[in-house]
């Protein structure tokens, strides 16, 4: 049975997310005194960051000790309306007192590899244990082509069992992302997926109940530990699922 959570509509789902994300953070910071959260770019998650950023939940969330990381980035410059750290920033960021020097954000606008390797550097720093680190949260969104963070289908970065970042070329973008791994995924304590919208039931139909074929659709490859990964979804995104994996659980 997946961790699965249908709301009614997109608000619902906006809300229930933002009390996710808080929860995980007071529970993060008072098991072990930060919150490690890397975001996912794309438009769902930011109605849920811009709510992050009001009351209630701006104020219960211990900003001071949350760590920010993103996982994917489109290869343009931080200030580029393509950018996610400029969605983050403006949505989140901006309006919340987390440390400048909590906020880990992948090079953009670097050549492709080097910005890879500095992020896997990086994140190599504040997890100093040598394996794949164990963040906090890692949300992620689902592509309607099947791809999750920047792993997109058919790409050799889906193949991948070493690197904690990679670089890749997306022949059906014409552009260079950064993307977490799928191990590196599959390390964190939890993951959460936000899929809103009518235009996202057949794929998450396909992903949750079709067949395993990571190639086509890489976000079956995000397989952590049994309870590590929830799906927060809309009822629009939800109408390909059978009937039996609906509900509110809200
Ligand atoms: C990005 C992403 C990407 C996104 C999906 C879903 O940088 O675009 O991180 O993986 O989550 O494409 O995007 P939407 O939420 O916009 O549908």
């Amino acid at each position: 049975m997946k961790d699965l959570t249908v709301y009614p509509d997109q608000d619902r789902l906006v809300r229930g997310a933002a009390e996710f994300l808080t929860r995980q953070a007071m529970a993060a910071v008072e098991a072990h005194g930060r919150f490690t959260l890397a975001l996912a770019g794309g438009g769902t998650p930011r109605p849920v960051y811009e709510l992050l950023a009001t009351p209630p939940f701006a104020e219960r969330i211990p900003w001071t000790k949350v760590h920010i990381f993103f996982g994917d980035e489109r290869c343009v410059a931080p200030t580029d309306q393509e950018s996610n750290y400029r969605m983050a920033r403006e949505a989140l960021l901006d309006h919340v007192p987390v440390p400048p020097a909590n906020i880990h954000r992948i090079a953009g606008e670097a050549d492709p590899a080097q910005a890879a390797l500095a992020y896997e550097a990086e994140l190599r720093r504040v997890f100093p244990t040598g394996t794949f680190p164990d963040l906090d949260v890692i949300c992620l969104g689902l592509g309607r082509n099947g791809h999750t963070a920047s792993l997109f289908p058919g790409s050799s970065s889906l193949r991948e069992g070493d690197r904690w970042v990679v670089p890749l070329y997306v022949e059906v973008l014409g552009a260079w992302r950064v993307t977490f791994t799928a191990p590196l995924v599959n390390a964190a304590r939890q993951v959460v997926f936000l899929v809103s919208g009518a235009d996202k039931a057949a794929v998450l139909a396909a992903v949750l109940e079709g067949p395993y074929q990571p190639e086509v659709l890489p976000a079956q490859l995000i397989q952590p530990q049994p309870g590590r990964v929830q799906w927060l979804v809309d009822a629009a995104a939800a109408a390909g699922l059978p009937p039996q994996a609906e509900g509110e659980h809200s």
